[in-house]
């Protein structure tokens, strides 16, 4: 019988990763536990095969492949009545317990440059909350309307769950009712260098990331969610990101939608502001729905307009997806593909000496959950408009950052409480944010008591609650 020592030499030897143990002899014992822990819990083959496949031999997969346009039908062209209808199914959805919210919340946010879970990130509103928070008070907001908790599944990564867990807690769930909440893992890998060869993030620490955000069907399947879900007798799973401060959680209407017209599933997409936006497209891959990364896709289409100047690869992926239950818990446990990153990841040199790169020195390999929709012969897009939900938060200043994404809601809501009929006046040069408390999409604005209220609060910074 092999001591976990030998077992770890053996099995690092056999793939060439000896330099693993390198700093062995000069960690404490729960450091010495701990390493021999993660190196023996390691897929070496995968990650061998990982880096033969995808950084040795890089195929240009796309050059052989039939890209066609996906179609989107736009939420705006419908007609009043039948949104409404829709509205109101998926209203129906929610009360009877036939809908489940997953968030995907297991990603580093590196660009951001917060360094806790992202979702912990206060985006500088005038209520000071979280992104974590405005998502709980939406959902909160539909328990309130239909008198159904949607239960609500949060996928984090070994490296934030106890920071996400710890940041829910210290805020009371935000008053969501802890029986509707569940935390779950998704798995990690390791990075690698040029000469396949794993990271050290310290001479006792393997350098893991969480393995993409197509990590959360196996991991819903694997943490009991997925049964759960079936417990409580969901059909529907509304699947997002966290980082758009204006996504409509569970929003009726898309769930009205894709259930009245059959669908298995659909996504929510924008029109790409620029054939240059760094988002997914949501088109036909050889004849079945896919969604193809900014980097994967081929630079040749991205340009292409039809006969009314419409970009033809122009459904943005917004990360706003809804699935039928049954048919994640048919395909959770097929292996998805991987896709492979050149990052700049922290480490250590030959000596156990901190380096911090300035040029890209690693692989991360990731799965996307949107690879999960070739396995489907159709699905939807559903067109919405940008301003109304789309505030993507990713970097930390510029583009798509926490003050772009102020500036969105704040328009937006002003946008409703003109609709709703308060004086422009009032309006005019203010920071107003509706809280999701009191209104989930602009309705139920009174316009005559928020017309008093903003009368007697002259400040430039309001929340309406
Ligand atoms: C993602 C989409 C992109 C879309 C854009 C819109 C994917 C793979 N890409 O890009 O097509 O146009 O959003 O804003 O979906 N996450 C995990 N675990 C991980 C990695 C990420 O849970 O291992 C989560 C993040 O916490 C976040 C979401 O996945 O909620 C997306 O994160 P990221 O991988 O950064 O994708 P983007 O580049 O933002």
């Amino acid at each position: 019988m092999h001591t976990k020592l030998e077992q770890a030499r053996l099995l690092t030897t056999k793939f060439g990763q000896e330099h693993l143990l390198k700093f062995y002899h000069i960690l404490n014992p729960s450091e010495q536990a701990d390493l021999l822990d993660t190196i023996l819990n390691l897929d070496f083959k995968l990650i061998e095969s990982l880096y033969h496949r995808l950084v040795l031999n890089p195929a240009n997969h796309f050059r052989e492949e039939r890209l066609e346009p996906l179609i989107p039908q736009i939420w705006d062209d419908l007609d009043p009545k039948t949104r409404q209808q829709y509205r109101d199914l998926g209203l129906k959805l929610i009360d009877k317990c036939k809908v489940a919210a997953v968030l995907v919340a297991g990603g580093q946010g590196t660009r951001l440059g917060h360094s806790g879970p992202k979702g912990t990130f206060n985006l500088g509103l005038p209520s000071q909350k979280s992104l974590f928070q405005l998502q709980a008070e939406r959902l909160l907001n539909l328990a309130r309307q239909t008198g159904t908790t949607i239960p609500w599944y949060i996928m984090t990564s070994p490296e934030n769950h106890a920071a996400t867990t710890g940041f829910f807690r210290e805020n009371h769930y935000f008053g969501y009712p802890e029986a509707n909440l569940f935390f779950f893992q998704q798995d990690q890998l390791p990075v690698i260098n040029a000469a396949g060869k794993i990271l050290l993030a310290a001479p006792g620490r393997i350098s893991l990331g969480p393995n993409g955000n197509g990590g959360c069907f196996l991991a819903l399947h694997r943490s009991g969610a997925l049964t759960d879900m079936k417990k409580r007798g969901v059909e529907w799973v509304f699947l997002y990101g966290i980082d758009n401060a204006l996504v409509r959680v569970c929003d009726p209407g898309f769930i009205g939608f894709t259930a009245a017209n059959r669908y298995l599933s659909a996504s929510k997409v924008v029109p790409k502001a620029a054939p240059e936006e760094r988002v997914g497209v949501l088109c036909y891959r050889n004849g079945r729905p896919a969604i193809i990364e900014y980097t994967e896709f081929p630079e040749e289409l991205t340009r292409q307009r039809d006969s009314q100047g419409r970009l033809l690869y122009g459904n943005a992926n917004i990360l706003i997806h809804l699935f039928r239950r049954d048919f994640l818990e048919d395909y959770a446990a097929t292996g998805l593909p991987f896709h492979v990153a050149h990052k700049k990841i922290a480490t250590i040199d030959g000596e156990g000496r901190p380096v911090n790169p300035d040029q890209p020195n690693a692989y991360k390999f990731e799965l996307f959950l949107f690879d999960i929709f070739p396995l489907l012969t159709d699905m939807a897009a559903l067109q919405v408009k940008r301003e109304e939900e789309f505030a993507p938060v990713k970097n930390k200043t510029g583009a798509d950052s926490p003050e772009t994404a102020r500036h969105l809601l704040f328009s937006l809501h002003r946008n409703w409480l003109q609709a709703a009929g308060v004086p422009t006046g009032l309006l005019k040069d203010r920071r107003i944010e509706i809280s999701p408390l009191l209104s989930f999409g602009g309705e139920g604005l009174d316009p005559i008591k928020i017309t008093t209220f903003l009368k007697e609060n002259p400040g430039q910074e309001v929340e309406l609650k």
